[in-house]
């Protein structure tokens, strides 16, 4: 299937320096991409602010070689959440586990991730932690529940695709963290996740009754009409008003429906990714709705 192929070709290297050195893909990437400073990012969170949308920054980047690179992450992301603290107030941060380190050592991630809640604690500025492929996915939710207790606004992204989603959630029913509900975006073998479209939608469902009914100010982390529908009529049956969640969207994707659920008084944050590593964040999203492939396409061949 052609979304295999993307999800694998957002992992080849390769192919990542062929296409992130072409100048010709910047306006498909513009669409999916605030810029690649931080400066631009802001500017980006400001307009959305001025429409009644919040924002969530994430520094792209994955999976860093060593621990100077996971130093030097963390510490950009620390420079962001500062810069929010003074000219975006009320964004949030994501990040990605991986750019941390935890694939290197995760006890040096472990510590990263505490001088960055740390940090944005000090600034009152709230950090969601994404969630990755499933090579990662045991020890990033481990990291999470280890720095819970000290941060406990942290946010954790959730994939109803993933097999042992049920149960891990099951295992957060003392806690109650917050948490975003997502399909998920990684290519995953069928013995750790679901492949069926219409089984993956069927689990956002359930668990969106169960995260409404267990956790606080959950997120819910689609653009799909059925799930966002669900979460509408899910959160008046479980007596969850309209700003007592939120909905997130990713930037560049269904803008009229961010707007129109605003109007109707919910809660929107879009995810806005900004920096030069784009490219696996891209074939993510290509993934998702390969109709976008074929614009990106004509962007590579200048056409
Ligand atoms: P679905 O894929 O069925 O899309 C529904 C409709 O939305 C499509 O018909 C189309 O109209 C539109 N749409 C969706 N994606 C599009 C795209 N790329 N381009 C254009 N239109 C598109 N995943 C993960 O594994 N870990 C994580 O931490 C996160 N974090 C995250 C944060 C936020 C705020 C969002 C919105 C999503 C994520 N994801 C994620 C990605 C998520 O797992 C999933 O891949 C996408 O949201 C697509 O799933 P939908 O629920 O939107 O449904």
């Amino acid at each position: 299937m052609i979304s295999d192929l993307l999800l694998r070709a957002a992992q080849n290297k390769k192919l990542e320096s062929l296409v992130s050195g072409n100048a010709l893909t910047r306006g498909t990437v513009r669409r999916f991409v605030a810029g690649v400073s931080l400066q631009e990012a802001i500017r980006v969170a400001q307009r959305m602010n001025s429409e009644g949308i919040d924002v969530s920054l994430d520094l792209l980047g994955e999976s860093v070689e060593d621990l100077a690179e996971s130093a030097a992450a963390t510490d950009q992301y620390i420079e962001t959440v500062q810069t929010i603290a003074e000219r975006a107030p009320g964004a949030t941060v994501s990040v990605k586990l991986s750019q941390l380190g935890i694939g290197v050592d995760p006890q040096a991630c472990a510590k990263n991730l505490d001088r960055l809640l740390e940090a944005s604690a000090a600034v009152g500025v709230l950090v969601e932690v994404d969630m990755e492929h499933s090579s990662v996915g045991r020890p990033t939710l481990e990291a999470f529940r280890d720095a819970l207790p000290r941060h406990p606004q942290t946010r954790l992204a959730i994939q109803a695709a993933m097999r042992h989603t049920p149960e891990d959630l099951e295992s957060f029913t003392d806690i109650k963290p917050r948490l975003r509900l997502v399909k998920g975006a990684f290519a995953e073998p069928l013995s750790r996740a679901l492949r069926d479209r219409k089984e993956i939608t069927a689990q956002y469902l359930f668990l969106t009754d169960w995260i409404l009914a267990h956790c606080p100010y959950p997120a819910f982390g689609t653009h799909d009409d059925v799930c966002i529908e669900n979460v509408k009529k899910a959160a008046v049956a479980a007596g969850v008003g309209k700003r007592d969640f939120e909905f997130q969207m990713l930037y560049g994707v269904r803008r009229d429906v961010q707007r129109q659920l605003v109007r109707e008084g919910y809660r929107v944050r879009v995810y806005v990714p900004f920096g030069t590593q784009w490219y696996p964040y891209l074939m993510r999203r290509m993934a998702e709705r390969p109709a976008n492939l074929l614009f990106f396409l004509r962007s590579v061949v200048g056409r």
